[in-house]
């Protein structure tokens, strides 16, 4: 038996993403909106899932004719299921934070942040593989976060649901590997999305120091590399997951934070 064979990495001929549909939740925005546009210039059909519709608009307008809209609150959890069907890939997005410490924490809220970014990817997931496993071939991401691998304060749903993402997303390679689909964890520091611009502009105002100085002293206190991961480079990353090279990439977790869990 050769010790050396062809590998489609190695095939000069590997095909973008063309045919494929991409189904990306939380487009309408942030991190949902590049991975949306990076998997359509790849080719993909993109089928772009939010509640926020006008941000939805503004998307498939840019996008010119490349992604459709499909306006959807992932709460809903029979319709996230069917808002994967025939999906090739699927990148599980959306998300929603609450700071606050444990003993403050609604109940209520808590619930909601599982439902939505632990709950609808299992859902949506388990809409999707069944296509998947019929054509041989798929391709999940869930966009994690550093918080999927370690904790801060006052993150309790936010940490809880990410670590459980990251574990759903292994279980999901394990069983997915002997039917041609992969899946993986993309795992972010701070993003420049509007959620965090916001989030600096605050922290200024209260601190009483510069945006800069929040920047790195604050929100980057723990990272080696002091500046925001850009929207852009989070959507490389899934689009590597996706492509013809990432094959053997499996049940991984890509971490993006400049180092900060290197500690
Ligand atoms: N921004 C960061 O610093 C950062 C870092 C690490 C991980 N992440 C993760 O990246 C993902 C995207 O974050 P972002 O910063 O782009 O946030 P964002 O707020 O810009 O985008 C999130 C999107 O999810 C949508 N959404 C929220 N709840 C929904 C629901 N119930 N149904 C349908 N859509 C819903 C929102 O409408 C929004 O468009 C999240 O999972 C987040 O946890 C973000």
């Amino acid at each position: 038996m050769p010790l050396m064979s062809a590998s489609p990495a190695s095939s000069p001929e590997a095909p973008g993403l063309t045919g494929r549909t991409a189904v990306v939740t939380g487009a309408a925005g942030g991190i949902g909106r590049a991975c949306s546009l990076r998997l359509a210039a790849a080719g993909a059909r993109v089928r772009a899932v939010d509640m926020d519709a006008e941000g939805l608009a503004d998307l498939v307008a840019f996008a010119e004719g490349t992604v459709e809209a499909y306006a959807l609150d992932l709460t809903d959890l029979d319709a996230a299921e069917r808002a994967a069907e025939g999906a090739d890939i699927l990148v599980n997005n959306a998300g929603i934070q609450l700071v606050r410490p444990i003993e403050d924490f609604p109940p209520e809220v808590f619930s909601r942040v599982l439902t939505v970014m632990l709950e609808a990817p299992f859902r949506l997931v388990r809409g999707a593989l069944p296509g998947m496993y019929e054509r041989g071939w798929g391709r999940i991401v869930n966009i994690s976060s550093v918080h999927g691998l370690i904790a801060s304060p006052y993150k309790s749903a936010y940490v809880a649901a990410k670590h459980g993402l990251e574990g759903l997303s292994k279980v999901a390679a394990l069983e997915g590997a002997p039917h041609g689909v992969t899946s993986n964890c993309v795992s972010p520091g701070y993003v420049r999305t509007p959620l965090v611009e916001r989030q600096i502009t605050d922290q200024a105002a209260a601190h009483g120091i510069s945006p800069e100085r929040v920047v790195s002293e604050v929100l980057l206190a723990d990272a080696a590399v002091k500046r925001l991961v850009e929207p852009e480079e989070v959507a490389e990353a899934v689009a590597y997951l996706c492509g013809p090279h990432s094959s053997f990439i499996t049940g991984a977790s890509l971490s993006m934070d400049g180092g900060w869990t290197a500690h």
